[in-house]
């Protein structure tokens, strides 16, 4: 792993959605913290100044997290700004300027996958890659063959140990938990597997639309914007060996190992979505066929993992928002006191998000002279002191040149594998009414494993 931190963090993208929503958080969250005393320079074709450069990322900051007075002013100051075209020579003559010294810069790509080539190039050209680390958020491509193609292009410059692919699921406590949890834990292991385990389930439910990205969702869609990465990576850490130590190199190994057991994914595994309105939003094209939902089984052929399936479930304009992980146990052998139950009673729940909680289901007896029970939840709630944000912890690592929380290359062409069968032959888009679980059509996914598991609001109770 390289030592040597990054002296500049430069941001294309800087006027955009990311940059507003995550980005300016992060800096000043970093800023705060003391990790980032260096020279911040945004790029971007926003045909803006530095002083709007700065009300921008006040206006961010106000709405995402709070200003910090103390963090905001040194952001401010440290930020430069860099207006200009990402095809033209100029841009890059003047980044390099503007890194004076800096010799070890961080790029970091908030912008649409098909302008990396482009700058990448510009970068190379202008001598500003040497030495460099580069970002590059997600969806990484399209499909296997584009994700290819940028892998090429990125190896064309960068080493792929200056390559920091981000997913910021995987800079989340509660995401990382799963697999903490799976090996800190001598009680797992030996019910975790085909043996006693009979589905697992993830939904990562959103109760709002949109939000303004129409020209950004309807390029993409709920499958290349949320399933290949966050919740692939996700099924990922539920259903993964145990890594061969700590090292980056061992985690990936491990995971690759798992996205390569993955069976592709059979269109009749599929069901997609699309809210009712969805058509009306701007950037959205009146006839779009793309998904605002997706509901899907997966496949993992491995030992373990024969004949258990993994349902995938997300969606906007759901009922509620939370993303939330369901491993239902099999039924005891033999009811022997109450009639064998309908409802899911030995289980594993891993909230993930807003809200960090994991729940263990049991049955317990009712007090009373007959053996009936009741099912009730051990459960464990998570109060984040002092946590940081993912993007945070992650631009964080990038600049000190850690990548444990970061895709290889591999891993990212091998989630693609899995759902590459389905982008020609992905079946109909079905309608389903804003604040509903998603069109009927996909219940017939998890049907014959007692149906979807649907995350209920979380009571506020005292942890
Ligand atoms: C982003 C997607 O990557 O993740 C969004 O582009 C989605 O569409 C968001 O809303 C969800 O992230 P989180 O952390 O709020 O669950």
């Amino acid at each position: 792993m390289s030592v040597i931190s990054s002296d500049a963090f430069v941001f294309f993208g800087a006027t955009g959605d990311l940059a507003y929503k995550m980005i300016f958080p992060a800096l000043q969250a970093l800023i705060g913290s003391g990790g980032l005393r260096m020279p911040i320079i945004g790029v971007a074709r926003g045909k803006m100044t530095l002083d709007q450069l700065r009300e921008r990322a006040r206006g961010s900051l106000r709405e995402h997290g709070g200003i910090d007075a103390v963090a905001f002013d040194r952001l401010a100051a440290q930020m430069q700004y860099i207006d200009g075209d990402y095809n033209d020579a100029d841009t890059y003559a003047r980044l390099k300027q503007a890194l004076g010294k800096a010799n070890h810069p961080l790029h970091y790509l908030a912008i649409p996958p098909d302008m990396f080539g482009i700058v990448v190039e510009g970068l190379a050209r202008s001598g500003c890659a040497t030495g460099a680390r580069i970002v590059v958020e997600k969806p990484f491509g399209r499909d296997l063959a584009s994700a290819k193609r940028l892998n090429r292009i990125l190896h064309d410059v960068f080493p792929e140990s200056s390559i920091f692919r981000i997913d910021h699921y995987l800079g989340k406590e509660a995401v990382e938990n799963l697999l903490y949890f799976r090996f800190a834990n001598t009680f797992i292991e030996p019910v975790w597997s085909r043996t006693h385990i009979d589905n697992v389930q993830i939904t990562m439910a959103e109760n709002f639309g949109i939000q303004g990205r129409g020209s950004f969702y309807d390029d993409v869609g709920a499958l290349r914007d949320v399933v290949q990465n966050h919740l692939l990576q996700v099924t990922a850490l539920l259903a993964m060996e145990a890594p061969l130590g700590y090292e980056p190199e061992a985690m990936r190994a491990e995971k690759l190992r798992l996205f390569q057991a993955m069976r592709p994914l059979k269109p009749s595994q599929l069901v997609r979505g699309q809210f009712r309105g969805y058509r009306g939003e701007r950037g959205v094209a009146a006839d779009s066929s793309v998904e605002t939902f997706a509901a899907l089984r997966l496949h993992i052929d491995t030992w373990r993992w024969a004949g258990v399936p993994f349902f995938i479930r997300t969606g906007k304009c759901l009922p509620l928002t939370a993303c939330e992980v369901m491993v239902s146990l099999k039924e005891p052998p033999l009811a022997v006191f109450d009639a064998a139950s309908t409802a899911r009673t030995n289980y594993f729940r891993f909230r993930l998000g807003p809200e960090v909680t994991l729940a263990v289901g049991a049955r317990v007896k009712r007090a009373g002279e007959r053996m009936r029970g009741e099912s009730v939840e051990l459960l464990a709630r998570h109060r984040s002191v002092g946590e940081e944000l993912p993007y945070q912890r992650l631009i964080g690592e990038a600049i000190r040149g850690d990548p444990s929380r970061f895709t290889s290359d591999a891993c990212v062409e091998a989630a693609w594998a899995v759902l590459d069968p389905v982008w020609d032959n992905a079946g109909p888009v079905h309608e389903y009414a804003p604040g509903s679980w998603g069109p009927e059509a996909a219940d017939a996914i998890a049907s014959r494993h007692g149906g979807w598991h649907d995350p209920k609001k979380e009571k506020a109770r005292p942890c």
